[in-house]
This record gives structure tokens, C-alpha cells and sequence, in this order.
């Protein structure tokens, strides 16, 4: 069975404000150039055997082609499939959350409102599965707060499912996507520049294998890829990583995705996996 993957046209993506370090603004997106990206990254997605699907982009919502931000998608088998929406730092990000919901609610995941209020949890960006669904890795500190790790702790453990709170201290690593990558069950790509020291040891005994990110290379986006079928879908390609993805039997695949890095993202965070 195909995988199926969630991603948001970038219709009407741009940069309008600072969000992240990346947002300068120096060079403006290029909408055409950003259009035919985002069909590549599609392309690549399918190649490597998932389903697309979409959901609907909205005028006046910059950001909503990062579709990974938006909820939290996750399944267990006493619950389903589920979403828990994100409460976002950014009040246009924040306006997103809706259409998400909404767009899974009518498919049928049951959706967990949790009771945030003033924390705030953002989605995919900062809330990682260890593969198979054993576990949840929680980056806080420029987006998620703590509190609202320990909120989603509270909720996961209901169904038996530990969150595992990472301090993030690097202002070009904002997101957990950014700086911790899961290659497969045994294996991850970290940047360890990114992490407080004590969100290191707490990180390392999870993984047999862990592979070290340069800065440049986690700056650059090359631990924000996409694990599919023995492929990674990254902006681009070293030396060092074209080795790390060798030894783990994974196939490099590079799309361009230089206009959206100009907001603070790649290929990772643009889409949202389905269980
Ligand atoms: N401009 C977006 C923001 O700052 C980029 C989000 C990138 N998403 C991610 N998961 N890293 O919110």
C-alpha cells in the first residue's frame, strides 16, 4: 500500500514577516520558481511510491505549504488515527490550524483538543514519531514551549506513548525537524550543535546509530529530508551525508527547494505523512 502524504499548494506563499533567522526578506520568492519546486518535490514523493494528497491553500496564509506544522498526526490502536491541533506562535500560523482540522475531522481522525492555553505546540515542526509509532521526540524552547510538551506528554500517556522533551538552543534550528531526522528504527541524523546538553545525552540512548550533521549541513537543510522507501528527498547533497545514507542503504535524491528555504523550511516540513 502506497503511503499516503498530506501536502498545501503554494498558491500564495511568501515572505512577509520574520518568523525564523532564514525570513531576511533579502531576495523575494520567486512564485513561479516556488510553483514548480513544490510539483517536483510532488514528483519525487510519488516516485518514491507515496500518494499525494492536498488540501485547499488559502489567500492570505503565507505559511500554510509547510503542511507539517499544523497538527500533530498520529495513530494508535486503542485510539485510531488522530490529529491534536498545534497552537502556533504566529498569529497568521495560528489561522491555519482550522482548515487542517477540518480537513481531517471530514476523513474521519479523531481530533484531541488539548487544553494549551498559554503554551504552545507546533505540529510536525517540533513533535517527531520513532518510526513504528513507539514514541514521540519533543523539541522545545523558539516554538513549542515546555509547558506544552508536558501537556502532550500528559495526553500521550493515556495510550502508553512516552514524549521524550528536547531543548533546542541553535535560532537556525527553530524546529526539531531541523536538527533530528529518523532514518529508520535504529538509525538518526542529529545536528548536536542544536540541542542543550542534556537534551543530547537524553537523545542518544534511543538510537543505535547516530549520525552527526554538520552545522552547515544542518543550516542548509540536509536534516530536513524525507524518508521514503529507501530514498532521501533532500535540498542537497555532501559528501559526508551521500556516505551516512550509504551505510544505511538509502538512496539520495535531491529536489530543489531554495524558495521555500527563504521562509525557513524544506522538504520535510512541507508535508504531513498519513498513518
Ligand atoms: N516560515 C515558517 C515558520 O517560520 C516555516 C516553517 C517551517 N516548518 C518546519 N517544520 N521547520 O513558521
Amino acid at each position: 500500500m502506497p503511503k499516503h502524504v498530506l501536502l498545501c499548494p503554494p498558491t500564495h506563499f511568501d515572505v512577509v514577516d520574520q518568523k525564523n533567522p532564514y525570513m531576511s526578506g533579502k531576495s523575494p520568492v520567486d512564485k513561479g520558481k516556488a510553483q514548480r519546486q513544490w510539483q517536483a518535490l510532488c514528483s519525487a514523493l510519488e516516485q518514491s511510491g507515496c500518494q499525494v494528497e492536498t488540501i485547499d491553500p488559502v489567500a492570505g496564509l503565507e505559511d500554510m505549504v509547510f503542511a507539517a506544522n499544523q497538527v500533530f498526526v498520529g495513530y494508535s490502536e486503542a485510539v485510531g488515527r488522530f490529529v491534536i491541533p498545534s497552537r502556533m506562535v504566529y498569529a497568521s500560523r495560528q489561522r491555519e490550524v482550522p482548515h487542517f482540522v477540518e480537513w481531517f475531522r471530514k476523513r474521519g481522525y479523531k481530533v484531541i483538543e488539548l487544553d494549551i492555553s498559554n503554551d504552545r505546540l507546533e505540529g510536525h515542526g517540533d513533535l517527531l514519531w520513532h518510526p513504528g509509532w513507539s514514541r514521540i521526540y519533543a523539541g522545545y524552547g523558539f516554538r513549542t514551549t515546555r509547558g506544552g510538551v508536558e501537556k502532550l506528554a500528559a495526553e500521550m500517556s493515556k495510550i502508553g506513548v512516552p514524549v521524550i522533551p528536547l531543548q533546542l538552543v541553535d535560532p537556525f534550528c527553530y524546529h526539531l525537524d531541523t536538527c533530528l531526522c529518523p532514518l529508520n528504527d535504529e538509525s538518526v541524523l542529529i545536528y548536536p550543535g542544536a540541542y542543550s546538553q542534556d537534551a543530547l545525552a537524553t537523545l542518544r540512548p534511543f538510537w543505535k546509530r547516530i549520525h552527526e550533521l554538520t552545522a552547515e549541513e544542518a543550516h542548509r537543510f540536509m536534516g530536513n529530508g524525507i524518508v521514503s522507501n529507501e530514498t532521501y528527498i533532500t535540498p542537497y547533497v555532501t559528501d559526508h551525508l551521500q556516505t551516512i545514507l550509504e551505510l544505511e542503504g538509502i538512496k539520495p535524491v535531491m529536489v530543489d527547494t531554495s524558495e521555500f528555504e527563504k521562509s525557513g523550511g524544506s522538504a520535510f516540513c512541507m508535508k504531513a505523512f498519513l498513518p
